[in-house]
């Protein structure tokens, strides 16, 4: 069934791994798409694969100013947004005492700065539309839930961008939905780099069928696989006297 049918779609970060999945997800439900990360090669290969129907929008969500002229042209071209799905995020397995700072300093402009940056103009853009449907889902994880050994920084940008995201659902008006996506383990090239064990790994494929699900769901949250992701959450209720010694043991 062709649920997404008429909408128009964002994705950033649609180049590979989650958001390339969600892109063919979403096409193959009837979804008009921008698609968009830094890759532009990448972008117009999916959009061959896709019958080209789709618009390729390059963007560098490390410039704060790329956000806002792209947001700035979407405007002038008078297309509406429907969804904006934002999925840009880098990640490097580090320990404490090895982080490099400056690539901390990237990251960090990347998955938080790059996220705050881009809610907060495509909020603006869509408190200016009228359409029916309207919804910002922005990406976080299990490793937000809580600090884990050999996470950082990543994780500590991941509860960055969760903390942003809850206070955007309340501040938001009601008729703009807000998504927090947080997804497990999935195989792309972010887990490629781990060399510890990932319970409950999934494919692409799987996280953007749950994506898509839980685009057109009323829970705020879109998590999975929830066989993992209940035990994230169960941990994280935990008082630190009983989670701290039961993390450690993850080292
Ligand atoms: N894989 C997992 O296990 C897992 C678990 C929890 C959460 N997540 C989250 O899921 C999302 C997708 O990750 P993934 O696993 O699919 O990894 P991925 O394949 O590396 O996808 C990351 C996407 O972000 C884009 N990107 C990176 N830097 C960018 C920039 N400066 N400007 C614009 N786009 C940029 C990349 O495209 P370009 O390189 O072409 O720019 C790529 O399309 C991320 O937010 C990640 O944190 C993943």
């Amino acid at each position: 069934m062709k649920i997404f049918k008429n909408e128009t779609i964002w994705i950033v970060g649609a180049s590979s791994g989650i958001g390339r999945a969600l892109a063919i997800n979403l096409s193959n439900q009837g979804a008009n798409l921008l698609l968009s990360a830094r890759r532009k090669a990448e972008l117009e290969n999916l959009n061959q694969d896709l019958g080209g129907i789709h618009t390729v929008v390059p963007i560098d969500v490390e410039n704060k100013e790329d956000i806002q002229n792209t947001i700035d042209e979407i405007r002038k071209s008078g297309i509406k947004i429907n969804r904006a799905i934002f999925l840009a995020a880098l990640y490097e397995p580090q320990k404490i005492e090895d982080l490099d700072i400056d690539f901390c300093e990237k990251l960090f402009k990347v998955n938080v700065l790059g996220c705050f940056s881009f809610a907060k103009n495509i909020l603006s853009l869509m408190k200016e539309q009228n359409s029916e449907i309207k919804q910002i889902a922005l990406c976080g994880s299990i490793a937000a839930y809580t600090g884990l050994p050999n996470g950082q920084p990543y994780s500590a940008s991941k509860a960055a961008v969760q903390n942003f995201t809850e206070s955007l659902k309340v501040e938001a008006p009601k008729n703009i939905d807000i998504k927090l996506i947080s997804p497990g383990f999935i195989r792309t090239r972010i887990t490629d780099k781990n060399n510890f064990p990932m319970p409950f790994m999934q494919e692409p494929e799987d996280a953007a069928k749950a994506i898509a699900k839980g685009l057109k769901s009323k829970k705020f949250e879109i998590h999975f696989p929830k066989r993992f992701t209940l035990q994230a959450k169960l941990l994280r209720a935990l008082p630190y006297w009983l989670a701290l010694p039961l993390t450690k043991r993850l080292k």
